[in-house]
């Protein structure tokens, strides 16, 4: 059996790979690897404190503390647990911020996952019987920049557009690059939108549903304004296909629902399950990309990756999850 690493564990996408992982019984344990900066829910008089629902239970789980920009820690953990797949999902993920602190968003992103590729390296050269699976560098729709068409592909031209598109496009580049030059596979996950239990970085997707529990007005900035939301547990399904399978090596894939939507229609679909939620149509904030669909032909035909939930069932899921936690 497996022992399976991740950075940023404690975090939405993290914690719910893990989730499914030892759910699927596709590893023994997961050593989830965090600093503990983004666990904490920041919403005053909001939802719960998330740390109670993050996992069921915590067998075979175990959580070291750790910054990945702290070399020297990140190498011990990875000598003392010889994980054979490594997630990389630590990372500053909110664009906001990271066109903010340029600086923090380049350690997190690109320095973090300089240092973890080459703990892994260090650890091959001095455990002969060490073998690394796979490590899959999760990246983000943002390289993309503005989509020139409706739909992009894995392929499509990269032109991010502000500071956290940028830092995952150069964390892409620094895992190519290094894991070829140290023969360590890798696969590339290129993620969208997404939302369901767990997610507390208040984006678009969560402050709609926010707004709506707690009756205040939804402000939809572009009202064709269209992303391609996908639900959690796609995500996680697809990622983990992508890091088992053997056609998931030295790749880069579009994980996501394979449908971009617009903002209006996901209101709408809000408005089925809260009939006296209020929105106002404003002009499209111009300082982010215009997006749309991340194709999601290449997994289906590499991976036979299928995404299971459309947007309706989704929301549905995450609407129940939030009404019991709220
Ligand atoms: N959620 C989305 O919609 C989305 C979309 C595209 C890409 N992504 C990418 O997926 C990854 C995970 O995103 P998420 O939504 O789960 O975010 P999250 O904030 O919920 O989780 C990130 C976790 O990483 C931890 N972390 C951050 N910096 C760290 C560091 N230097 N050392 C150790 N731990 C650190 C945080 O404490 C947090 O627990 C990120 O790389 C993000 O860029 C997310």
């Amino acid at each position: 059996m497996k022992t399976t690493l991740i950075t940023g564990g404690l975090g939405f996408i993290g914690s719910s790979i893990c989730e499914a992982l030892l759910q699927k019984k596709f590893t023994d344990k997961c050593i989830l690897v965090d600093n503990f900066g983004g666990y904490m829910n920041p919403i005053k008089d909001g939802f719960k404190d998330f740390r109670k629902q993050r996992f069921p239970s915590l067998k075979n789980i175990i959580i070291e503390r750790c910054d990945t920009s702290n070399y020297k820690a990140l190498s011990s953990i990875l000598s003392k647990y010889k994980p054979n797949y490594v997630y990389h999902t630590a990372a500053l993920p909110l664009a906001k911020v990271s066109n903010l602190n340029n600086e923090e968003a380049k350690i997190s992103s690109v320095d973090s996952t300089v240092n973890i590729i080459d703990a892994i390296n260090l650890l091959k050269n001095s455990d002969k019987k060490y073998q690394i699976d796979r490590f899959i560098y999760f990246s983000s729709s943002m390289i993309y920049g503005d989509f020139k068409k409706s739909s992009v592909t894995e392929e499509s031209k990269k032109n991010p557009k502000d500071a956290y598109g940028i830092m995952k496009l150069a964390g892409e580049v620094v895992t190519e690059g290094l894991c070829k030059l140290h023969n360590i596979p890798y696969t590339i996950i290129r993620p969208s939108a997404v939302y369901g239990p767990k997610d507390m970085n208040r984006r678009v997707s969560q402050i709609f549903i926010e707004n709506a529990f707690k009756k205040k007005e939804i402000l939809i900035q572009g009202k064709n304004e269209k992303l391609d939301f996908t639900y959690i547990k796609d995500l996680a399904n697809g990622s983990i296909i992508a890091a088992r399978s053997k056609k998931g090596a030295n790749e880069i894939f579009n994980i996501t629902c394979g449908k971009g939507q617009t903002l209006y229609s996901y209101v709408n679909y809000l408005k089925s399950e809260f009939p006296k939620l209020k929105y106002v149509i404003k002009k499209r904030d111009k300082t982010k990309p215009s997006r749309g669909t991340l194709s999601i032909k290449k997994a289906k035909k590499l991976l036979g990756y299928k995404p299971k939930y459309s947007l309706k069932d989704g929301l549905r899921e995450y609407i129940k999850f939030l009404k019991k936690n709220y």
